[in-house]
């Protein structure tokens, strides 16, 4: 079969055309050519179709051999280009050759041709596909460069193996304020402006990098006076063979987001600090205004009922009546004394709601225990109380604090578990004291425990942050609701739980 070539062949004489197709012809090729012999045919040519190969005459009376090869580079061509010339002396082929010609011979002796062509072609193959990788290589990274130059952070590489710096992005020079020159010189350089108490951090860091993950943030100075915190990140490039020959990093500038940290957990601790206070106040008022009403109202009322028993005891004995009105009167005074022992109770039940006085009679073991009977009563749930210890050694301020977290939870049982039984236990467990509250209703979900929303959830675990404990909660669906307090029994060293729970008087 033969192979078909397409030949633009720059020649002015029509018989010695014939001569190199018909040399082509004979040594297997299929040609199909066009014969031009000025610039313009040329271009003409050379914009109408693809070409496998120019071939092209030296002298011609309106053209030459040099000026159509600049043409077709000037076409952004890079074609096989062969001279073949009646005659040509030595130094004239050379310095074609240089020009860029990829082959020259005689139009006397053409045996060469078709292997030069063969050659030429794949040699321009070759070229073709070195160009385009080339070309994407340049692509590639001038979308590296893009990115890596137009990001915020520092993008950075450096060797594994002789910890030379490969690249750092210009952002560099903005985040730490230096030259990126330095760096490449010494690779070490950017410790120096690492703040002193957090260098020898960032060198075991990066010793340990291959092997562990390289994340972490420390402070830098800046030459401009200020320090700023960075988060640096690594991570390690490996070849085929799985080896690690270069690290990649990035580094942020966090100094802004540090401070809003900062700022936020300083205005979350003012906040806990005033919830802490607002409650020590309130709790204080409440025992204030339960002593109040249970000492001032309780004694108005007993008073009011010495009267009445006296007025009572008077009336029978009485003549001044009508006989006929003294049983409706003697009537009347008795479902008077009964709405005032209502009254008696009444006030009794509220100041114990305000706050219960065995809190500070009898401590936070019978509070809890009474509070236990006074939900089973209210509510018709069986409650089992178990504890293993006698006394818990908290002082007043804890003492309200664990009974109101309590409280909450036995309320939150009520309102929200239906369940038919609780189970509450107390034990002191490694200087820790433990409550569990465990009810077998429908389980609480874990969206409603990190749901915003659940406000007494959070009170629980920002009175129980303040007492420096812990809380565990835990739903299982249609099994129930698991609630355990862990309260340090010792107060922590340097806390100032206290402080923050107590008003001063
Ligand atoms: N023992 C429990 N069993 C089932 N769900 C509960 C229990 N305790 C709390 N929850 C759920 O968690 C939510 C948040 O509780 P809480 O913060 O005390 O808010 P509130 O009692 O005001 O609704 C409740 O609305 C309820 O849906
Ligand atoms: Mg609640």
């Amino acid at each position: 079969m033969k192979t078909s070539l397409q030949v633009l062949i720059v020649e002015d004489s029509e018989d010695d055309t014939r001569l190199v197709v018909e040399a082509l012809e004979e040594r297997g090729y299929q040609p199909t050519y066009q014969r031009v012999e000025t610039p313009e045919e040329m271009k003409e040519a050379l914009l109408k179709k693809r070409w496998d190969v120019i071939l092209a005459d030296y002298f011609m009376p309106r053209f030459d051999a040099l000026k159509a090869m600049r043409l077709m580079k000037d076409a952004g061509l890079d074609l096989p280009f062969i001279i073949i010339s009646g005659s040509i002396g030595e130094e004239i082929a050379v310095a074609a050759m240089k020009a860029g010609a990829h082959d020259y011979m005689m139009k006397d002796n053409l045996s060469r041709l078709s292997p030069a062509i063969e050659r030429e072609r794949q040699e321009a193959v070759r070229r073709s596909e070195h160009r385009q990788a080339e070309f994407a290589l340049q692509q590639s990274e001038e979308r590296f460069r893009q990115l890596a130059e137009s990001i915020e952070q520092v993008f950075w590489m450096k060797t594994f193996a002789t910890n030379k710096v490969m690249y750092v992005s210009p952002s560099y020079e903005r985040i730490w304020g230096r030259n990126r020159r330095e760096l490449f010189e010494n690779p070490e350089s950017f410790i120096e402006w690492i703040y002193p108490d957090d260098r020898d951090r960032v060198i075991a860091a990066l010793k340990k990098l291959p092997s562990q993950f390289y994340d972490l943030e420390y402070r830098i100075f800046h030459p401009d006076g200020s320090v700023r915190w960075i988060r640096d990140r690594a991570f390690p490039t490996r070849n085929e063979r799985g080896e690690i020959y270069r690290i990649s990093g990035i580094t942020d500038d966090v100094t802004e987001q540090k401070r809003a940290d900062e700022k936020l957990k300083a205005s979350r601790q003012q906040l806990r600090d005033l919830a802490a206070r607002l409650d020590s106040i309130r709790e204080k008022e409440r025992t204030w205004i339960a002593r109040e009403i249970h000492d001032e109202l309780g004694q108005l009322f007993t008073g009011i009922k010495y009267e009445l028993c006296h007025l009572q005891k008077g009336l029978s004995k009485s003549e001044g009546h009508r006989t006929e009105d003294k049983p409706a009167l003697g009537e009347k005074i008795k479902s008077t004394l009964d709405l005032v022992d209502a009254a008696i109770k009444s006030v009794q039940k509220i100041a114990t709601e305000l706050r219960p006085g065995i809190l500070d009679e009898l401590g936070l073991l019978a509070a809890i225990r009474w509070q236990t009977s006074e939900f089973q009563k209210r509510t018709g749930l069986v409650c089992r109380f178990r504890s293993e210890i006698q006394t818990i050694p908290l002082d007043r301020d804890r003492t309200t604090a664990v009974f109101r977290i309590f409280q909450e939870i036995m309320t939150n049982v009520a309102r929200h578990a239906g369940a038919t039984h609780v189970q509450i236990q107390i034990k002191e467990k490694s200087g820790h004291l433990q409550i569990d509250v465990k009810d077998n209703g429908r389980g609480i979900t874990p969206e409603e425990m990190a749901d915003p929303k659940s406000l007494g959830l959070l009170g629980i675990r920002e009175r129980m942050l303040l007492l420096a404990g812990e809380t565990e909660i835990n739903g299982v669906p249609q099994k129930g609701t698991h609630v355990r307090l862990k309260i340090p029994l010792q107060e922590a060293e340097g806390a100032s739980v206290n402080a923050a729970l107590r008003v001063k008087d």
